[in-house]
């Protein structure tokens, strides 16, 4: 076997836990509730506080986020959601898991994100056609916001409803507005994941602005039972062991142990977001001269950096991505590749979905890497990382 030129591996994101979280976490684990506390309601208070919107929904996933907004915004049988394909298969199997069709709009070669180009032609043709789409569930990728201007002026003209799926891009903000607040969507979703921006270990959240939405999402939670002002015949309806369910929800719910550490890390999210920035901005100083293309944000944008995605072009056969991937990889440095298409994956392919679907997404996939980028990463840890590029980028 080769030798590791490094004992230490760099991986491509991970969490940054203080002994503030720590104590938070055990402080819950010392009280009376280890779920379903007071400290659940808290967590989704500061959440809308920070997003700037008015109701927040904390979930035990951002898969569970996802679903419950589709089936708050009543997505089902004979429904059709698009998405990008340039995401993780979450995005798009809540809607399977609904009842509807999905179907993708190829990205944008820069972005990585939905193209605003495709979306508008594929729009006229499904006109047409008949087979609007009733959601589009927009990815912000790596952290970076689609622009959702675009997004929501062709919602009011072709009637589709918008989520943003925004499990890379807490922190994020678009023209002035933070991702979650929802100013051109009726639901943004976040993932609390450890490798995303800020975690609860597993966990989720889901931000509207809309009273409806928000009660219907809450229920959807916690098995469609509501508690509080109900009428079950008239009788025992103040009774405390009474309860009412009123839809096929879930347990979807996140524990106080969880949000007490997502509301620890919640502190930390400006932080949080800086730090990605300026990791990125050296990456950026650093490999500019190099044969990769680097991640472009929008004037309006600011990325939270969920991740530092470079392509290497497909067209230099020698130093191909896997090259790359190798000799990183061989190096200690665990880069990663996001996303496979998601309709190139086995069960889509059985749905029907053939090769060749997206080009620009199937021709970014052969070409990206993405470099480790979380707010722990050390200078010297990320000088050797791009020494490493600069290597082999010259070999
Ligand atoms: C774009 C996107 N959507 C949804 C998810 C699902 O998130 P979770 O793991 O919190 O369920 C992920 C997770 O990586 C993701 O990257």
């Amino acid at each position: 076997m080769e030798k590791l030129e490094r004992n230490l591996k760099i991986p491509y994101g991970r969490q940054s836990i203080s002994e503030e979280d720590i104590s938070s976490v055990v402080q819950i684990l010392r009280s009376d509730y280890l779920t379903q506390g007071p400290i659940g309601d808290i967590f989704a208070k500061e959440i809308s506080r920070k997003l700037d919107c008015n109701y927040a929904i904390p979930t035990n996933s951002a898969t569970s986020a996802l679903q419950i907004a589709y089936l708050a915004l009543d997505l089902g049988k004979g429904d059709i959601l698009w998405s990008s394909p340039n995401t993780f298969v979450a995005t798009t199997n809540a809607a399977l898991h609904c009842g509807a069709e999905v179907d993708f709009v190829d990205i944008n070669p820069y972005t990585y994100n939905i193209s605003i180009r495709k979306l508008k032609d594929k729009l006229v043709i499904a006109e047409k056609q008949n087979k609007l789409p009733k959601i589009i569930s927009c990815v912000h990728f790596a952290g970076q916001s689609c622009d959702m201007e675009e997004i929501y002026s062709l919602s009011l003209i072709y009637k589709f409803k918008i989520v943003e799926d925004a499990s890379h891009a807490f922190g994020a903000i678009y023209n002035g507005y933070r991702v979650g607040s929802c100013k051109f969507s009726d639901i943004t979703i976040f993932s609390l994941h450890p490798v995303k921006i800020i975690t609860s270990g597993e966990g989720g959240i889901a931000t509207t602005n809309n009273k409806n939405i928000a009660q219907k999402m809450k229920n959807l939670c916690s098995h469609g039972i509501e508690k509080t002002n109900l009428k079950i015949n008239n009788s025992h309806e103040n009774e405390i062991w009474n309860y009412q369910q009123i839809s096929l929800g879930f347990n979807f719910r996140l524990t106080d142990i969880q949000s007490a550490l997502g509301l620890s890390q919640l502190q930390k999210l400006d932080y949080f977001v800086e730090k990605r920035n300026s990791i990125a901005e050296i990456y950026d100083s650093q490999l500019s001269n190099l044969s990769f293309q680097l991640p472009k944000v929008n004037k309006h944008n600011k990325s939270s950096f969920h991740l530092y995605a470079i392509r290497i072009p497909s067209q230099n056969k020698r130093k191909s991505q896997k090259y790359f991937y190798d000799s990183l990889l061989k190096a200690n440095i665990l880069v990663n590749l996001h996303y496979i298409p998601v309709y190139r994956q086995p069960y889509y392919e059985n749905l029907g979905f053939k090769k060749g679907y997206c080009p620009e997404a199937e021709l970014y996939f052969k070409e990206v890497l993405s470099l480790p980028i979380f707010p722990a990463l050390k200078e010297n840890d990320q000088q050797y990382i791009i020494d490493k590029l600069k290597k082999l980028d010259a070999n």
